[in-house]
């Protein structure tokens, strides 16, 4: 089996569906609030676990209601939680506008996750033992460069989710093997808006970059290699949230596996186009069957 570990955040998503998106100053009535699991680092976790992976998140929840339901929604999952912190104080938060086109828009409050600035004892011996090691933006530098250079001292493949966009030291990206923003963090990080020119930009810092571009499939660049486009299937979407995440999570499931990088990259854009057709982020994630039965493998 394929182990994964998981560096990254908990939140607890607080989603508002409704038809648009209310500009400054305005009040709108939405139609449904729900409260689902999310936050990068355990979306891609639970991605993972139903992908068919063995996976263990590392980082914390705070000692609330809301940290006690995610770490059991983690367990329902599959996630080892063994080194998921509880700390004092409010788990993290994620404040969700969805609207009628399935577009988003986000504000995050760290909480707990802000708390996680290192590796804690025995986080790099199961960083070690891992095939690979998912890490996002949502916890503070510290711990993801940490994370990253206890996966290089391991020979553990780092896949690097550029999420949320930010400056990223040079130290960091010479420790992640494969970089996966989607198009504006590409952009963000290059200055070039085109995501093939940002891409091959990119190339200069990392080995390997997928660039996701949501409806329209990710783009897959490396050194000394053609660029390659992957379609994604097309669907109607009620709810990206989370959908970068399911396709980094069973990218790493099928690299893990040993699967060549075209198939991976089919495999991860059948389940993101699952879960994008689906309310919510760790609630949307298919399972591996559903994930063959529509990526037709
Ligand atoms: O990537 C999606 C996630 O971003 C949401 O689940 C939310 O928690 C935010 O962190
Ligand atoms: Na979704």
């Amino acid at each position: 089996m394929t182990h994964i570990a998981v560096l990254g955040s908990t939140n607890m998503d607080l989603v508002a569906y409704v038809a648009k998106a209310p500009q400054r100053g305005e009040t709108v009535t939405g139609r449904e609030f729900r409260t689902i699991p999310g936050g990068k680092g355990a979306n891609q976790a639970v991605a993972a676990a139903h992908a068919g992976a063995d996976v263990s998140l590392i980082g914390a929840v705070g000692a609330d209601a809301f940290g006690t339901q995610l770490r059991s929604t983690l367990e329902h999952s599959g996630v080892d939680t063994g080194h998921l912190r509880t700390i004092e104080g409010p788990s993290g938060t994620a404040h969700i506008v969805v609207d009628d086109e399935g577009g988003n828009a986000i504000v995050v409050i760290p909480g707990a996750n802000g708390t996680v600035t290192a590796l804690a004892p025995g986080d790099e011996g199961l960083i070690a033992a891992a095939d690979a090691l998912l890490l996002q933006l949502e916890i503070p530098l510290d711990a993801v460069i940490a994370g990253a250079e206890a996966a290089r001292r391991h020979g553990v493949r780092t896949i690097l989710t550029p999420s949320p966009a930010q400056a990223l030291p040079p130290q960091l990206l010479t420790s992640v093997d494969l970089l996966v923003p989607n198009e504006h963090e590409a952009a963000a990080l290059t200055g070039v808006t085109d995501p093939r020119e940002a891409a091959a930009a990119l190339l200069d810092q990392v080995q390997e970059v997928v660039v996701t571009l949501g409806a329209a499939g990710c783009l897959y660049a490396a050194r000394g290699a053609a660029p390659l486009a992957v379609p994604a299937p097309r669907v109607t979407a009620v709810d990206s949230t989370g959908a970068g995440d399911t396709f980094v999570g069973t990218l790493a499931v099928a690299l893990g596996e040993g699967r060549e990088m075209p198939e991976a990259l089919a495999w991860a854009s059948a389940a993101a186009a699952l879960s994008v057709q689906r309310p919510g982020a760790s609630s949307s994630m298919p399972y591996r069957s559903e994930i063959d039965a529509e990526a037709g493998s």
